[in-house]
């Protein structure tokens, strides 16, 4: 007997021992398998939780969404309908026995549309039948109605079940009524330019169904056309108004992005509600309908002192047409918001690396902290004032996203998950990471970034260094699970590297004038706050100074190109979509207005800037071998900019390799394996080029 219970204790240990050693590292196709949680929404009364879960699809080369009821009193939840691409806003009825979607097979392009169809041809494309779909909780259907070949989008309900409006994108080019052009036959599929940009405008419809059963009858109606793109469309009842933004495919004047109002009693009399220096987005409804809440933050060529570089939150009054600013007192950057309750304001705001939520009792109050889980809560929706219910998207570096519930926001931390999409992420070994400070001593500025560390070597000493660089630039590395091509560092980081994540200078949430300093020094400023880093890094031994890369994209790529060119001191570099001459980037790109912003005017006014910052007149220094890609058909930063680059380093002899993803915009979404690939490619490089010098370094 006393042999058998030592030979149990044996078994015991050796299950302990294993218990520890059995989780295993993430591998490489794990971290591309994450799921996103895109929407979030409560049915009218309470009852049930809406939400979208989005994936890659391997074998259709595509993105696969689901949409998923959540029944709150019964916890159950089953999938309602599955789609190749995206739903594009689910949209409950007032009564809540039916969801409007619309849905694509092909996210990329249609959340692009704009942006990609001043460019393309359209002449050949093929027009196919479009629906909006309606989806009834009550018999568990899925009922497609025509509604003609143009995708609609930004679905909003009437008052009632019997009708909601929506918009379509349609380019005067195709319309029958316009003034045909000398020689028309001959034009067949020239494109001029400008004219294209502005005939992207939008219409305004009304789809009157029958709420029984949408199929017995339908009716669509004109409202109105407007002569811009339109960004967003909200229905208030108690103003009988719809509320709508203005948009533009290219970003050169800030007078194409204002709020607007139609008047449905008026017949249909549109009115402009902001005329300012800023952008304007996120709508949403106060509790009575009479105020409309929105983020703005402002980008001009002039200086207007440091104020609202970053996200603020304002409220108009519908009704005498005053604007408020709320949450003032905050120095983060506003990323969303949501109205108890009550009538309070909440506020998902950013500090630092952090997403939390906070509370304005009303306008004249200071915002309060509503205590969280430490990370980033990426949504926030609340129920009816009958069920109280709140769901919220939560990830950290160490918990991957889900959806959360709880039945009170002042006890956040009492919530509890409702899915379980993500598990495999949590049984394998993840690094662990943390914030990290260093000073720029030219700039005397405090810097923050996070270090993300192999597993099992958090805090080890001496360890190779990949330095990771977010885009933007007003952007920020945040206390997040991500997974994805763009969002890499846990993955480089189970590959052996310490990756640092730096929130140089221009990052949202460390106040505005901490964005605004950027100007005038767009890389030059940033180089420094992320090669002080470096410098700290190997101070204080962390990091072995003879292991050392850099990589980003869009901004990060930017920041790749015009580090290797100020220091030899990088093995390897992975440069995704960035701008290497800004002249031309400025002239290609579709943010033209931010380019001016960041230097402070035009190229023909701050010649000398726009080539001082450009890390193309000084690549004669480079001696770092650099992998870069870039998506065909990007309108952000053009392949141009990789094409200069790519050559430059061939003619002096640097190891480089260019890749291009077809049919990709700068956001790589339409193919999920070209993001695999591209870091697949990035991480082979690392692994050649990473861990000692390509070129023979003097001394
Ligand atoms: C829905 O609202 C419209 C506009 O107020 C009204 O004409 C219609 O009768 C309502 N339909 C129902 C079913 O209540
Ligand atoms: C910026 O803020 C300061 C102080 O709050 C104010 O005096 C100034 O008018 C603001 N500037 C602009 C352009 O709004
Ligand atoms: C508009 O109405 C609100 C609330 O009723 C009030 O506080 C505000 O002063 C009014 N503004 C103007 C310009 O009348
Ligand atoms: C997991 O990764 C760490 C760090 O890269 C490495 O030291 C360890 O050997 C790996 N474990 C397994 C089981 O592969
Ligand atoms: C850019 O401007 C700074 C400040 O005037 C100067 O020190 C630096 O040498 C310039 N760099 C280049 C490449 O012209």
């Amino acid at each position: 007997m006393i042999q058998l219970g030592k030979y149990l204790t044996f078994i015991m240990i050796l299950l302990f021992c294993g218990a520890i050693e059995t989780r295993s590292n993430l591998t490489f196709d794990e971290f591309f398998d994450y799921t996103e949680f895109p929407t979030i929404s409560f049915s009218p009364n309470g009852q049930y939780l809406l939400f979208e879960t989005y994936r890659a699809a391997w074998d259709s080369n595509s993105y696969e969404s689901k949409l998923w009821l959540y029944d709150i009193q019964t916890q159950k939840k089953t999938v309602i309908t599955k789609n190749l691409g995206g739903f594009l806003n689910p949209k409950w009825s007032p009564s809540g026995n039916w969801i409007a979607l619309t849905k694509t097979e092909n996210l990329a392009t249609h959340i692009n549309l704009g942006a990609h169809d001043y460019r393309r041809s359209t002449a050949s494309d093929q027009k196919s039948q479009q629906y909006i779909y309606f989806y009834s909780v009550l018999s568990d259907e899925l009922v497609p109605i025509a509604i003609g070949t143009e995708t609609a989008s930004f679905v909003t309900w009437s008052e009632n079940d019997s009708s909601l409006y929506f918009v379509i994108t349609k380019p005067p080019l195709m319309d029958e009524e316009k003034e045909k052009p000398e020689h028309e036959h001959e034009w067949n599929d020239v494109i001029e330019y400008r004219q294209r940009v502005k005939s992207l405008t939008s219409t305004i419809l009304r789809l009157d169904i029958d709420d029984n059963d949408p199929r017995l009858s339908t009716k669509i109606n004109t409202i109105k056309n407007v002569d811009f793109l339109i960004g967003e469309l909200l229905f208030t009842s108690s103003e009988r108004k719809l509320i709508l933004t203005s948009n533009s495919p290219l970003v050169e004047d800030l007078a194409d992005f204002e709020i607007y109002s139609i008047d449905l009693e008026e017949p249909f009399k549109l009115s402009r509600l902001t005329n300012n220096q800023a952008f304007e987005q996120r709508l949403q409804l106060s509790n009575d309908g009479k105020h409309v809440l929105y983020q703005q933050y402002t980008r001009t060529p002039i200086d207007t002192g440091f104020n609202d570089t970053q996200r603020r939150l304002f409220s108009f009054d519908l009704v005498n047409g005053s604007i408020e600013h709320l949450a003032k007192d905050f120095i983060g950057n506003i990323v969303g918001h949501a109205i108890d309750f009550d009538g309070s304001l909440l506020i998902r705001g950013q500090v630092g690396t952090e997403v939390q939520i906070y509370r304005q009792q009303s306008p004249t109050e200071q915002s309060n902290y509503i205590t969280g889980w430490t990370g980033t809560y990426e949504q926030i929706k609340l129920s009816s004032k009958t069920t109280r219910s709140v769901a919220f998207v939560y990830s950290s570096f160490e918990r991957p996203k889900e959806v959360y519930l709880t039945n009170d926001i002042n006890e956040l931390q009492s919530a509890y998950p409702i899915t379980n999409e993500n598990q495999l992420f949590s049984d394998r070994e993840m690094p662990r990471a943390k914030v990290y400070n260093w000073k720029n001593d030219e700039d005397n500025a405090i810097i923050e970034g996070i270090l993300h560390y192999p597993p099992h070597k958090f805090e080890a000493k001496n360890l190779p260094l990949l330095i990771l660089i977010h885009g933007g630039p007003y952007d920020a590395s945040i206390n997040a699970f991500e997974a994805n091509w763009y969002n890499w560092a846990p993955l480089a980081a189970s590959n052996d590297w310490l990756v640092l994540e730096p929130n140089y200078c221009g990052s949202t949430g460390y106040g505005d004038q901490f964005v605004d300093q950027i100007r005038r020094q767009p890389l030059s400023r940033p180089g420094r706050d992320i090669l002080a880093a470096v410098d700290r890094l190997v101070m204080d031994g962390i990091v072995d100074p003879n292991r050392l890369a850099v990589g980003g994209y869009s901004y990060g790529g930017f920041m790749t190109n015009w580090l290797i060119a100020q220091t030899t001191r990088f093995n390897a570099a992975l440069s995704g979509a960035g701008s290497l001459e800004h002249v031309s980037a400025w002239g290609t790109m579709d943010l033209p207005l931010i380019f001016t912003h960041l230097f402070g005017g035009f190229p023909w006014v701050v010649p000398h800037l726009y080539q001082n910052q450009s890390a193309i007149y000084q690549l004669d220094h480079v001696r770092t071998p650099t992998h870069i890609i870039t998506g065909e058909g990007d309108v952000r930063v053009d392949a141009d900019q990789s094409y200069i680059l790519e050559r430059a380093l061939h003619t002096l002899g640097i190891p480089v390799k260019l890749l291009l993803f077809p049919k990709e915009g700068h956001d790589l979404s339409n193919n999920p394996w070209h993001g695999k690939i591209k870091v697949r490619e990035e991480l082979k490089w690392l692994r050649k080029y990473g861990h000692q010098s390509w070129f023979p370094k003097k001394q």
